[in-house]
């Protein structure tokens, strides 16, 4: 890649490639990297600090910084610019993380994905720099996290609106897996355990009452918020209770597997590989996972490519740590490269994936670009390159 020039000397050792490949790496990846930095750094153009969310239409759209997916945007800038040192895409991270910072001065605008929306940003950030800002914002938002801890049922709080079908102060959601590791940098970081001992409390909950034994997952689970006894599961974003939501399966694999990679506790690696089978089962030899594996043959039309990369990038982490290394290695490396040659995106349109579907039942951005798909995607091609992601232990 002659047009991007390196300059490491900003970088800590843990943001640095490290030798996790053996033998030499496929040609197809320095190409499938060439296309994330040149697309990333032409989007970052018009972008700039703003949030990108999906691109229905070949143009991305924009949300306000609360929204879950504020984070993925600069965290591709920052997964860039770890490689390239340019400082413009520098520049772009640190604006967003400043407006991300002013998102959390009303608590109860902050919902549970504050994983999401630091572990790429100020959590990089100080990784990679040491800068004492990013660090104290990413401390905040993990006090915030962490407040949102419920003693009786040992969940934490998902969303703060006011639903009809639920009442949300009860309500948890598989997606929570991928914030804890905000907590358990919290604890590594400041020697105080409390946001690592909520952070297991919850994973544990969730193997519990969110993993079934067929080991397929639920989207939510509704608990009595003064008992913190479970009343039922939501079919939530999935096709419905007891159906199998592709983009939920997969942020539980990636997020036991980071679970295990944080606390070395055997049964999260348990879950992760399960998981992680029955993710690979439903998909077969195909690359695109339709939007919910249990989906009735009505309701099959639309599919989900940020399911493929978030599973891809999370198979690289549970590699790290499996038994069955080589096996959960062959697969995201085949996923990824099924994404890059299937599913790219053309020059003049805007996103790096096609096929990424944001919420079915509310028919709500069907078969297009996403932000957290194209960040997953380049997070994995990172990571098949040799580099940390940004959600793992360092
Ligand atoms: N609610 C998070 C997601 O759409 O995956």
């Amino acid at each position: 890649m002659d047009t991007e020039s390196r300059n490491p000397s900003a970088r800590t050792d843990s943001q640095q490639p490290q030798s996790r490949e053996s033998g030499s790496l496929p040609a197809w990846l320095d190409e499938a990297w060439m296309y994330v930095s040149t697309k990333t750094r032409e989007l970052a153009g018009r972008i700039g600090d703003s949030f990108p969310h999906a691109a229905p239409n070949g143009k991305y759209d924009e949300e306000p910084p609360q929204w879950w997916t504020s984070g993925f945007w600069p965290g591709l800038l920052n997964l860039v610019e770890r490689e390239t040192g340019e400082p413009e895409l520098r520049r772009i991270a640190a604006a967003c993380e400043v407006k991300l910072e002013d998102a959390l001065r009303d608590a109860e605008q902050v919902d549970h994905d504050l994983g999401f929306l630091w572990l790429p940003t100020g959590v990089a950030s100080y990784r990679r720099d040491g800068g004492r800002e990013s660090r104290r914002r990413a401390l905040l938002a993990a006090n915030l996290l962490a407040a949102r801890f419920n003693v009786q049922g040992h969940y934490l709080r998902a969303w703060n609106f006011e639903g009809q079908e639920m009442d949300t102060r009860g309500v948890a959601i598989i997606d929570s897996m991928m914030n804890l590791p905000l907590l358990h940098w919290a604890s590594e970081e400041t020697q105080d355990p409390r946001f690592r001992q909520v952070a297991m409390l919850h994973a544990d909950m969730v193997l519990k009452h969110f993993v079934r034994h067929d080991h397929s997952v639920c989207h939510a689970v509704e608990f009595d918020p003064e008992t913190g006894m479970k009343i039922k599961e939501h079919g939530g974003q999935g096709f419905a209770q007891g159906s199998a939501w592709a983009r939920g399966t997969a942020w539980a694999l990636h997020g036991f597997a980071l679970s295990y990679g944080y606390t070395g506790k055997p049964q999260y690696l348990d879950a992760a590989e399960r998981i992680a089978g029955f993710f690979l089962e439903q998909l077969g030899q195909q690359v695109l996972p339709v939007w919910d594996f249990r989906a009735d043959e009505e309701h099959r039309g639309a599919w989900d490519s940020s399911a493929a990369a978030i599973a891809a990038s999370g198979l690289l982490e549970l590699s790290r740590h499996s038994t069955q290394s080589a096996m959960f290695h062959e697969a995201a490396l085949s996923l990824v490269h099924g994404l890059y040659k299937q599913l790219r995106v053309a020059d003049d349109q805007e996103g790096l994936l096609q096929k990424g579907t944001v919420h079915y039942p509310q028919r709500r951005h069907l078969n297009v670009p996403i932000i957290y798909g194209d960040y997953f995607f380049a997070e994995a091609l990172a990571k098949l390159r040799g580099y940390p992601g940004f959600f793992e232990h360092q």
